[in-house]
């Protein structure tokens, strides 16, 4: 997670032209291993960590160890990038899923915001989620009542049932930079979810990792568990997602793109005065009416 910290502020940014990283990257002998279709017999990474029940451990593990707070920061750029989030949207009693909320960095700036907003967040981690709630008490202990958690592996399970027969559905998915952090096998799945949770009308609000990220680039061979998906020295993983693959994936369970796009940030680590390439995809899907 300590990636994202070195997120600017910057919206919708053109720092770069993707198409010109790319190619620089294609040409770019070094970093052919990033580019080649995956062989799991070459990978060096246990197997293991392919597993689902493993994955969630690796981010309870995380969760446990970073119980601090120590990498919390607002994620306030969501309401420049979303700004849908600040109305009502086709009625005023809005109702948001945050998918793998962490410490709270998405949901605290946008329950600040919109105060007739009502947020759920899961995480497959309790840690996590009590770690979201103290974010919220202490900005603000009256948040809480619009703010409430539940603990779910969505890349294992489906919502729980009184979720969906309790709410009748919400108007907001947001996923953001979790994703990425599921399987890819099972990204279908969890869009799967997320489409059968919403309202006709109701919009998924995406952010995450996108192809030739500096990060991605970083990672050395052996920490590749898939095309474009790699393993962190604590298990925890990333995937790192081109725009056809994002429009597929929520294509296929019928959402209508309404807006996808790379963002690319050239951002500079002060401490080593070094320039980064950043890649995020932005997407905003809409299940029909
Ligand atoms: C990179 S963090 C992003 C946190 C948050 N969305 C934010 O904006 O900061 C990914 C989160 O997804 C959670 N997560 C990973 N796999 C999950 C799963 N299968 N089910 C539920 N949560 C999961 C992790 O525990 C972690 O909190």
């Amino acid at each position: 997670m300590v990636e994202e910290e070195e997120e600017e502020t910057k919206y919708f940014s053109k720092d770069f032209v993707w198409d010109e990283l790319k190619e620089e990257i294609e040409k770019d002998p070094s970093l052919a291993h990033h580019l080649l279709s995956f062989n799991p017999s070459s990978s060096s990474s246990s197997s293991s960590s392919s597993s689902s029940s493993t994955h969630s451990d690796s981010w309870k593990a995380f969760h446990l160890r970073h119980s601090t707070g120590k990498f919390f920061k607002q994620r306030r750029y969501l309401l420049k990038e979303f700004p849908l989030l600040l109305h009502d949207h086709r009625n005023n009693n809005n109702i948001l899923l945050e998918l793998g909320c962490g410490n709270g960095s998405s949901v605290l700036p946008i329950l600040r915001a919109n105060q007739r907003i009502t947020v759920y967040a899961c995480d497959c981690s309790e840690d996590a989620l009590e770690m979201a709630k103290g974010t919220v008490r202490s900005a603000d202990p009256s948040l809480l009542n619009r703010f409430h958690t539940f603990l779910c592996d969505f890349s294992k399970t489906g919502f729980p049932d009184w979720f969906v027969r309790d709410l009748g559905g919400v108007d907001f998915v947001t996923l953001v930079f979790t994703l990425s952090a599921i399987p890819f096998q099972t990204m279908p799945q969890a869009i799967g979810e997320c489409f059968g949770v919403l309202r006709p009308g109701g919009v998924v609000l995406f952010r995450d990792y996108g192809l030739f990220d500096m990060t991605m680039l970083r990672f050395h061979p052996s920490k590749r568990v898939g095309f474009r998906e790699y393993v962190r020295m604590d298990g925890t993983r990333s995937y790192f997602f081109c725009l056809d693959t994002v429009r597929k994936l929520f294509g296929d369970v019928g959402f209508v793109a309404v807006e996808l796009d790379y963002c690319c940030v050239k951002s500079t680590n002060r401490r080593r005065g070094k320039s980064m390439r950043r890649v995020w995809v932005h997407g905003k899907f809409q299940k029909p009416l």
